[in-house]
């Protein structure tokens, strides 16, 4: 074992985690760091104990706190930051809270989340659009056919473009900055996915330039599940209306006597909030914790180093392509290419080794926690690589895959 390895498997003893399963699904839910969870617990201590003087008058300066952290972190500002439970929920709050109106569709790529496509097929159902999807390239060499193949889905009836930034099924990285601009320039409204971005690329929010982005913290960036957000991008400050109708409604009438009371939609106000968010993410009475411990989650990776946690989900890439698809002959459905692949790496795997059902049974009985995915026109295997990945786990996985049928 190199040094490197050492130091990458005593990090994973600060992680929580179950040393009996190989964990290689950090791409639905990331495993979450112990003092993460020792700093949020301590906080659901205090809610369980005071609950009225945590939310009234311990949350509002925490709250402002992580959403001025993670913000700056994301590359955004607090003001245009809106905190959700995940991203489903706050892609539910933009398709249900956007005033479109046909006639007119919505376009989408072919490989989006499954229930992401079932919440926009609702909003154009509601709104008398159409959705629509586009094929993209399946492992294309060069960004730019992504965007070529964006570009020639685009048509006048195109209202609002919806693509996620690392794809759920393959783990490609689209060209979301590019994707966005080509929209714009068309009149096109930019809904993004980012549901793996935070934690796997160097995301900068609003240089990506989407109308609104959307993403979760809970996966690479290791929060506690519960915590997601979106922004509103430049243009679409006052456009959405909340999902849920509570205390933020109405910005100039305050359940609690304010004596902070903001003067502008964007000035801090007692709450933790600006009126502006607030009139979005304010659920009323619900754990927030997690959302609070979003910084503690970025502390922790930043002290490990970006860099060396993007080295080592590179070298982890490296790995799983050579010790799962070169030795099974596996094709490859994740792009090698450095710009169009981050943490997640898939192969199409032949009908031979079973039915998705039975093969994810197969695995969970060797305590392999990887998913199997149905597609349309193939079946794959997604392998998470997140810096606290180890080899002998990705081993693990070749050994019960060497006992499938060859
Ligand atoms: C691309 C993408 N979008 C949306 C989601 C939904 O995430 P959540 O259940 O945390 O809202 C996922 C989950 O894996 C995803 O991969």
């Amino acid at each position: 074992m190199s040094d490197t390895q050492v130091s990458w498997s005593s990090v994973r003893d600060r992680i929580h985690h179950d040393p009996a399963v190989a964990m290689l699904n950090t791409g639905s839910w990331g495993l979450v760091p112990r003092s993460v969870f020792a700093r949020v617990t301590a906080l659901r201590q205090e809610l369980a104990a005071g609950p009225t003087d945590f939310f009234l008058r311990r949350l509002p300066d925490r709250l402002w706190d992580a959403r001025e952290q993670t913000a700056r972190f994301l590359g955004t500002t607090p003001q245009r930051f809106v905190f959700s439970v995940n991203v489903s929920s706050a892609i539910n709050l933009i398709a249900a809270g956007l005033p479109l109106a046909g006639p007119g569709e919505i376009l989408m790529s072919d490989h989006e989340y499954g229930c992401m496509v079932w919440c926009w097929e609702r909003a154009a159902k509601r709104r008398g659009l159409e959705p629509r999807s586009f094929t993209l390239p399946r492992l294309p060499s060069d960004p730019e056919e992504i965007v070529d193949a964006a570009v020639a889905a685009m048509t006048l009836r195109t209202k609002l473009l919806f693509f996620s930034h690392v794809l759920s099924p393959t783990g490609m990285v689209l060209p979301a900055k590019r994707l966005c601009a080509e929209a714009r320039q068309r009149g096109i409204l930019t809904v993004v996915d980012g549901a793996h971005a935070p934690g796997m690329l160097p995301l900068a929010v609003d240089d990506v330039g989407a109308d609104f982005y959307t993403a979760n913290l809970h996966k690479w960036l290791l929060a506690p599940t519960g915590a997601g957000f979106l922004t509103l991008g430049p243009g679409q400050e006052d456009r959405l209306e909340p999902l849920h109708v509570s205390w933020g409604y109405y910005a100039d009438r305050y359940p609690i006597g304010d004596t902070r009371a903001s003067h502008g939609p964007d000035d801090r106000d007692a709450y933790g909030s600006t009126p502006r968010t607030r009139f979005l993410e304010f659920e009323a009475s619900r754990d927030i914790c997690p959302w609070l411990v979003v910084p503690d989650a970025i502390q922790f990776q930043t002290e490990l180093g970006w860099l060396r946690i993007r080295q080592r989900i590179a070298e982890l890439a490296a790995y799983t392509r050579s010790a799962i698809g070169e030795r099974f002959h596996l094709p490859l459905a994740t792009p090698a290419a450095p710009d169009l692949h981050g943490a997640m790496t898939a192969f199409a795997i032949p009908d031979r080794w079973g039915d998705s059902v039975h093969l994810r049974r197969r695995l969970w009985e060797a305590h392999i926690e990887v998913p199997i995915i149905d597609r349309p026109d193939r079946r794959l295997l997604r392998v998470s690589h997140h810096f606290y990945t180890l080899e002998a786990e990705i081993d693990r996985l070749a050994a019960v895959l060497a006992t499938l049928p060859h």
